[in-house]
């Protein structure tokens, strides 16, 4: 049975990809997720999973060299998908020092510690193994507003953020592996996603959980930045397809083909969920356009991405199959569905964290 050491699984893209992967292979596969639980990081995206024999969950920080050197010594793992990082770009500008601690140092460890136990004496690998580097279009900088203007895997690196900087970093690193010591790795990078789990930090559920709240609805700047939106089980999808048939070496460009202003995203968000709402339900009242808020930009703000999926259509044959209007709303109804997930998450610090970020803006 194959073996797969997944990093991250506790948060939003990591759990996703847990569930689609047991959906896929159910029994034919064990996974060992490995999560440190930051804010970020919450089990209970994984309860429907937990209870399964082929499933273990172990705590424990990328960084920490020695945790990281033992697990692979007691488990022959045969595949790793490596999720696990600082994600949001409003906090690295606040605090860049943690990006830098885990998205590069930390996966300095995890490359460290698979190059140590696949590697045999001759310098070549153990067959088949595989390292799987999940990264973001973000690396590549901004685009302007020409809409025949996208980025391609040849794109040269141009990071704005100091997240978009330390996963730049990282990707650097996995490159210098391969190039160096042919090590079996692949890079993905894909564009924004969104759907069920996702931290409301993020612009989807930030906008879902306040309107419900029938709170103000942030919008930077002039709410023209462009992003291209993927619903996150086709990530998922193509993590595991790169993996079983992409080139080794390789990068792909993961993305959806769907790019949407901020503002359209809000007004969309807000016109479904009037549509969901009964009547009678006493948030629909305050349900408009008159909740949106334009605020204070960004620092840095990239304008716009968009990626050229072609490569990954081409070796591969992956394509994006949910589609936006499908996707928002399975994304909303999940949050209705979901509603003590979303008390839970934004107990305790998030209201510290929705105070600092937003009170001047
Ligand atoms: P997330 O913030 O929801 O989850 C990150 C997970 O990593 C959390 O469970 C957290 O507890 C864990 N983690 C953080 N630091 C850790 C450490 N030191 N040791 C162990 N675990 C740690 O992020 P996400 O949105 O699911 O993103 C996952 C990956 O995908 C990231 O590498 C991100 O750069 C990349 N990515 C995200 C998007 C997006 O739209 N969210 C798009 C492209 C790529
Ligand atoms: P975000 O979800 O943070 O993803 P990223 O910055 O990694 O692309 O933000 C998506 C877009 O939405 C980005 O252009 C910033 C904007 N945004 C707002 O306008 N208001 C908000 O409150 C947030 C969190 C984001």
């Amino acid at each position: 049975m194959r073996t797969y050491l997944v990093t991250g699984g506790a948060g939003f893209i990591g759990s996703n990809y847990i569930h689609y992967m047991f959906k896929k292979y159910d029994n034919e596969i064990r996974i060992i997720n490995v999560d440190v639980l930051t804010y970020a990081g919450n089990l209970e995206n994984l309860k429907d999973v937990e209870n399964r024999d082929n499933y273990t969950f172990i705590r424990a920080d990328i960084c920490d060299r020695d945790a990281i050197n033992k697990i692979f010594e007691e488990n022959d793992i045969d595949r790793v998908v490596h999720f696990a990082a600082e994600s949001h770009v409003d906090r690295s500008i606040v605090n860049p020092e943690v990006f830098v601690q885990t998205n590069v140092l930390g996966t300095a460890t995890m490359l460290n510690a698979a190059k140590k136990a696949w590697e045999l004496p001759d310098g070549t690998f153990k067959e088949g193994k595989k390292f799987l580097h999940v990264s973001t279009d973000e690396v590549y900088g901004s685009l302007d507003d020409d809409p025949n203007a996208f980025f391609y895997e040849t794109t040269p690196y141009s990071p704005h953020s100091p997240y978009s900087a330390s996963k730049a970093s990282s990707d650097m690193l996995v490159k210098a592996y391969m190039d160096t010591y042919k090590f079996p790795a692949n890079i993905t990078n894909c564009s924004n996603n969104y759907g069920p789990y996702q931290f409301p930090e993020k612009l989807i559920p930030l906008i879902i959980n306040n309107a419900l709240a029938s709170k103000d609805l942030p919008v930077y700047g002039d709410g023209k930045n462009v992003r291209d939106w993927l619903y996150v089980e086709d990530h998922a999808k193509a993590i595991d397809m790169v993996q079983e048939k992409g080139r080794l070496f390789e990068t792909y460009n993961v993305g959806g083909h769907n790019e949407k202003q901020n503002i359209e995203i809000v007004k969309t968000i807000i016109d479904i969920l009037r549509e969901e709402l009964d009547d009678s339900d006493p948030r629909k009242e305050h349900l408009t356009y008159d909740l949106i808020k334009y605020v204070a930009d960004r620092k840095g703000h990239d304008r716009r991405y968009a990626i050229a999926p072609d490569k990954i259509k081409a070796e591969i044959g992956w394509e994006p199959e949910t589609m936006f209007k499908e996707g928002i709303r399975k994304t909303i109804h999940w949050y209705f569905e979901n509603e003590a997930w979303m008390k839970n998450v934004t107990s305790g610090d998030y209201e510290k964290y929705y105070e600092k970020m937003y009170s001047n803006k």
